[in-house]
């Protein structure tokens, strides 16, 4: 059984983020939560050429990005699975990582509850960001699995419902997906195994 929701890359993001891109400037300062959205045509106005052209030497081709913003202590009140469309189905992973050395936040997992979440669909942009969510008052909290991802490229889990823990610092993350054309991944075990040369082994930790 292959229930371990996150695995650390081996994968270098050093040089990923342009040096002149400015996080801050994106939000205004009664932002709580949002993203940003980039597309295989904007996404060389957040990463340099330099990692687009390693993640493609190395198989890895990144076809968008979403940049996530969340404020400090601030937690969503629904968990989610992450979605695609044409046909509707569980986006089952992404690559992502926290901007910055202080990452304190925490990205949580819980079991896929039998009884179907509430659709939602976020934006009309193209890369379109939609979701089933759940009450986190649904789930088992002593079930939770939990990784503070940090500076580390991290294959997470997006198909299964999560959320977000924020605590004292305000989150950053970068979540880098791909071509369902370039990919054809169905599950979570097609993933792990299609990324088994870059994973780092870690102790699984839950709480
Ligand atoms: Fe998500």
């Amino acid at each position: 059984m292959n229930n371990k929701p996150w695995h650390v890359l081996d994968i270098d993001i050093s040089n990923a983020v342009r040096k002149d891109f400015d996080f801050n400037k994106l939000k205004d300062e009664t932002t709580v939560w949002d993203l940003w959205p980039y597309n295989r045509n904007t996404i060389n106005q957040l990463f340099t050429p330099e990692w687009l052209t390693y993640m493609n030497d190395i198989g890895l081709p990144p076809d968008s990005a979403t940049i996530f913003y969340r404020s400090p202590f601030f937690v969503e009140p629904m968990a989610h699975v992450d979605l695609f469309q044409n046909p509707i189905r569980p986006a089952v992973f992404a690559l992502n990582w926290v901007v910055g050395d202080s990452d304190d936040s925490e990205m949580i997992w819980f079991d896929t509850p039998e009884t179907p979440g509430e659709y939602i669909l976020y934006d009309e942009n193209e890369v379109g960001t939609r979701t089933m969510a759940w009450p986190m008052s649904f789930f088992d909290e002593d079930k939770m699995t939990r990784r503070t991802l940090g500076n580390q490229l991290t294959l997470v889990a997006t198909g299964r419902p999560h959320n977000i823990l924020v605590n004292k610092n305000p989150r950053w993350c970068i979540s880098v997906r791909f071509s369902t054309r370039t990919f054809n991944i169905q599950s979570w075990d097609e993933a792990t195994a299609f990324f088994s040369k870059f994973i780092i082994n870690e102790p699984l930790t839950t709480c």
